[in-house]
């Protein structure tokens, strides 16, 4: 394939549901003229409950979904599979992968802070890789990993009553703010959606959302394999999900303006 070919060609982004949009949202901002194809997994949501076997099975299927449209890169915009499955799939494929948490580890270590907090789901917690990555950067960081294990419902049953799952909030909060961390991790994308929760109980500045850093590595590194789309115009976007594409719309509306309806598959 020519070269100006694979550039045009768009850019993969999967997550469990609509968190991954999160990464999207800020993506987009950076480099509007990429085409986007966007995969969510909502027949199998949560990932923060599966098994390490289930997680690499759902990455392998929807990698070799994006293999064939083609794209030229794809971005794991997902925490949980970016722990449990990425080291497992790296190497199969053609085209860059960007797993979120082993993409961002250098960039936040490189601020040197001392004591972290990672809020994330339960296989991402499990996995160990929030700790295991940001000691290949700096043996000294001290982390403190928490799954937080409702919290992925709450954004995607956006409209239900919140109320009994805010107690849970506050403790989960208050039971990291007690490790005294400089700055707590959101390592779910699905957890920026829960900010206007999370400042009740803690300084909005603790908490980091990765997906800026992310997206500032994805840029970088398209820029270094000279994959970035030369266009000028808005880049399109496609949709899929792998169940109820309704739901996935209502879901998405609060915090990204999905234009066309998903399409089953
Ligand atoms: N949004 C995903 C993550 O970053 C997974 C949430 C889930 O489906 O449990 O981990």
């Amino acid at each position: 394939m020519l070269i100006n070919d694979k550039k045009n060609l768009p850019i993969g982004f999967f997550d469990s549901g609509v968190g991954g949009l999160s990464v999207l949202a800020k993506f987009r901002k950076r480099l509007p003229s990429e085409n986007v194809v966007y995969f969510g997994d909502t027949i199998h949501l949560p990932y923060g409950n599966k098994t390490k076997e289930e997680l690499v099975m759902y990455a392998k299927n929807i990698l070799n979904f994006m293999n064939n449209k083609p794209v030229k890169a794809v971005v794991i915009a997902c925490n949980t599979s970016s722990a449990q499955a990425y080291d497992i799939v790296k190497n199969d494929y053609s085209f860059p992968i960007y797993p979120i948490i082993q993409s961002c580890a250098k960039s936040i270590c490189a601020l040197n802070y001392k004591r972290v907090g990672v809020f994330a789901t339960e296989a991402t917690v499990n996995s160990g890789k929030y700790t295991s990555e940001f000691k290949k950067y700096n043996s000294d960081i001290k982390i403190k990993e928490l799954p937080s294990k409702n919290w992925v419902s709450i954004v995607e049953n956006v409209g239900e009553n919140i109320e009994p799952k805010r107690a849970n909030i506050k403790y989960e909060i208050q039971e990291m703010m007690r490790f005294k961390p400089d700055k707590i991790i959101l390592g779910c994308t699905h957890y920026p959606y829960l900010m206007n929760e999370f400042v009740k109980y803690a300084p909005k500045d603790i908490f980091i959302d990765p997906s800026d850093i992310f997206t500032d590595f994805i840029k970088k590194d398209l820029e270094m394999n000279n994959l970035l789309n030369p266009n000028k115009n808005q880049g399109y976007e496609e949709f899929y999900v792998s169940s109820n594409p309704n739901e996935f719309v209502k879901n998405a509306k609060i915090f990204y303006n999905v234009i066309s309806t998903p399409i089953l598959v």
